[in-house]
């Protein structure tokens, strides 16, 4: 199993370290337009191998999409990231071009590959590669939800003062401050509903502070986050490696699901060998659905923005 990750900034060379550490593919390929810096990002990580334990093997490029060829994965999160005061949507003019550019250099020398697209405005990146490619749109899958999941399940678990293992919730809806969607009243503490502990007060803060996870670590790191994210996207590369049929919410092209069509926005998606495998139209309740209708109104205004970007 190849897998190929654009951009060896913070995202790129997290997420080639967790999914070294996680041990499952035989070699990951970081690319880079800086001269030398994927090359020393790869190093750096193999010098990690003997004692972290793991046998995968990372190599760098700077810019030779020769050397990704035959790649099963591949992960672009090439582009600027945001300053703090930022939205995620205000990186579409330079990030547009350099993920259509990168998409088309990887399948150029990948044509089966499945692509997880990680750069902001994630959902209209993700956008954007299934407009300006053929392939089939299971193979073109957006990260942000099993991030902004993760980060709601620290909040919750912050809020019940207990690990965020016993916790389980999703956050759907558009990667941004304003679209996400937390579906705080169906989250559990193992099976129990955490509105069985929590006040309406208290929930409404972890929605809260759910929606601005991103902002508020850019604010606090002067950049955007990298562990979390790395995580995350290693978590649906693994799934999709090793064919394990797990559900995440992911941003997926919709054609007629939860009522939406042309827009990819997070949704709960099995992920498997062949990428999306199944959307998975969960019951929304009222003001569930409203959000999720808000939100993807908020995508197509980014979306809007491609034709004069690109
Ligand atoms: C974040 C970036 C990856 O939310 O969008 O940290």
């Amino acid at each position: 199993m190849k897998v190929t990750v654009v951009g060896a900034g913070a995202v790129g060379a997290s997420c080639a370290e967790y999914i070294a550490i996680k041990n499952f593919a035989s070699e990951v390929v970081l690319i880079d337009i800086k001269e030398g810096y994927a090359e020393g990002k790869a190093m750096d990580l193999m010098q990690c191998a003997s004692l972290n334990g793991f046998d995968t093997k990372i190599t760098g490029t700077t810019n030779d999409y020769a050397k990704t060829a035959g790649s099963q994965i591949a992960v672009i999160t090439s582009g600027i990231p945001r300053k703090p005061g930022m939205t995620r949507e205000e990186l579409i003019g330079i990030n547009a071009g350099i993920v259509k550019s990168v998409t088309q250099n990887l399948l150029k020398h990948s044509p089966e590959t499945i692509i997880i697209v990680v750069s902001n405005p994630m959902d209209t990146m993700a956008y954007l590669a299934h407009k300006t490619t053929s392939i089939p749109k299971n193979r073109i899958i957006g990260m942000g939800g099993a991030l902004d999941s993760a980060r709601f399940k620290y909040r919750i678990s912050e809020a019940l003062g207990c690990p965020a293992s016993d916790v389980d919730g999703m956050v759907i809806g558009g990667h941004s401050d304003t679209g996400m969607v937390p579906l705080i009243n169906k989250a559990v503490r193992n099976s129990v509903l955490v509105s069985e502990y929590l006040s309406a007060d208290r929930m409404t803060q972890i929605v809260e502070d759910t929606k601005v996870g991103g902002a508020t670590l850019t604010k606090l790191l002067g950049t955007s986050a990298w562990y979390a994210p790395g995580a995350a996207v290693s978590a649906l590369v693994q799934a999709i490696a090793c064919d394990q049929k797990k559900m995440f919410p992911c941003s997926a092209l919709l054609e007629g699901e939860y009522g939406l069509n042309d827009i990819s926005i997070g949704v709960p998606c099995v992920l498997g060998k062949s990428g999306i495998e199944r959307i998975v139209e969960i019951e929304l309740g009222e003001e569930e659905k409203a959000r999720l209708i808000e939100s993807a109104d908020g995508v197509r205004k980014t979306n809007d923005l491609l034709d004069s970007v690109i």
